[in-house]
C-alpha cells in the first residue's frame, strides 16, 4: 500500500476520497486544512495566529506548517497516511521529501476552475470530516442540514465563498505547476480527472495505491 500525496484545486474531492480509502484500507489521514480548522475552534494561539489569513484563501507560511506535519507524520510511527492539502508549495514538497520514504505516489485531482466554483458553493461540512454537496444528488445529505454519518448540523465553510475562492484557485494555479513538474521529474505523479462519479475516482486511486 503506497502512501498518498494529494495535489488539487478546492472543492476537487480530496476530504471524500480520503473518508473512503481510509474506510477501506488502513490510512492515517493528515488532511492540514482540517488541523487549522481545528486550531481555530480551538481557540490556540496557531488558530488565532491563521484565521484570518485561511478565511481570505491565503496560505500559511511553509514554516508553520511544515512543522505541523513532520509532528504528525512522526507521531503515525510507519502507518501508511495520505496527505490531503499538503504540500501545496515547491518548498513543502522539498521539505516532504526529507521526511518521508520513497513508497509514496502523488495523486493530481484534475477539476476545472468553472466546475470548482459549482462545488465550492454548494459544499456543505460536518466537523466529523464528511462532506456533502447540495448542488450533486449522489452527495446531498439524507436529512437536509444534518450529517449521514454521525447527525451533527452541517456548516459552510467560512472560506467557502466566491471571494474566497478566486484567491484560492489563484494560488492553486500560482503553485501547482511547480509542484507538479517537481513529482513528474521523480515518476511519482499520476493524474485522474475528477468530473466523474465518486466510486469511478476511488476505483482508479485504488488501482494506483495497489500496484
Ligand atoms: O485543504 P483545504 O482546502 O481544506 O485548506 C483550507 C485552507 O487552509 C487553504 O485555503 C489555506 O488557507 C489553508 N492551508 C494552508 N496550507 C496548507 C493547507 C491548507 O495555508 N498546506
Ligand atoms: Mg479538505
Amino acid at each position: 500500500m503506497k502512501n498518498i500525496i494529494f495535489i488539487a484545486p478546492p472543492a476537487a474531492g480530496k476530504g471524500t476520497q480520503s473518508n473512503i480509502l481510509k474506510e477501506k484500507y488502513d490510512y492515517a489521514h493528515i488532511s492540514t486544512g482540517d488541523m487549522l480548522r481545528e486550531a481555530i475552534n480551538s481557540g490556540s494561539k496557531l488558530g488565532i495566529d491563521v484565521k484570518n489569513i485561511i478565511d481570505k484563501g491565503e496560505l500559511v507560511s511553509d514554516e508553520i506548517i511544515i512543522k505541523l506535519v513532520a509532528e504528525k507524520l512522526a507521531s503515525l510511527k510507519g502507518k501508511p497516511f495520505i496527505l490531503d492539502g499538503f504540500p501545496r508549495t515547491l518548498n513543502q514538497a522539498i521539505a516532504l521529501e526529507k521526511i518521508i520514504d520513497d513508497n509514496y505516489v502523488t495523486i493530481y485531482l484534475d477539476l476545472s476552475e468553472e466546475e470548482a466554483i459549482s462545488r465550492i458553493t454548494g459544499r456543505l461540512t460536518c466537523s466529523c470530516g464528511k462532506s456533502y454537496n447540495i448542488n450533486i444528488d449522489s452527495l446531498k445529505p439524507k436529512i437536509v442540514g444534518k450529517c449521514d454519518a454521525c447527525g451533527s448540523n452541517l456548516i459552510k465553510r467560512d472560506d467557502d465563498n466566491v471571494d474566497a475562492f478566486k484567491i484560492r484557485f489563484k494560488t492553486f494555479l500560482d503553485n501547482t505547476e511547480a509542484l507538479l513538474d517537481y513529482y513528474n521529474s521523480k515518476n511519482k505523479l499520476v493524474k485522474i480527472d475528477v468530473n466523474r462519479e465518486v466510486s469511478d475516482i476511488f476505483n482508479d486511486i485504488s488501482g494506483v495505491v495497489n500496484d
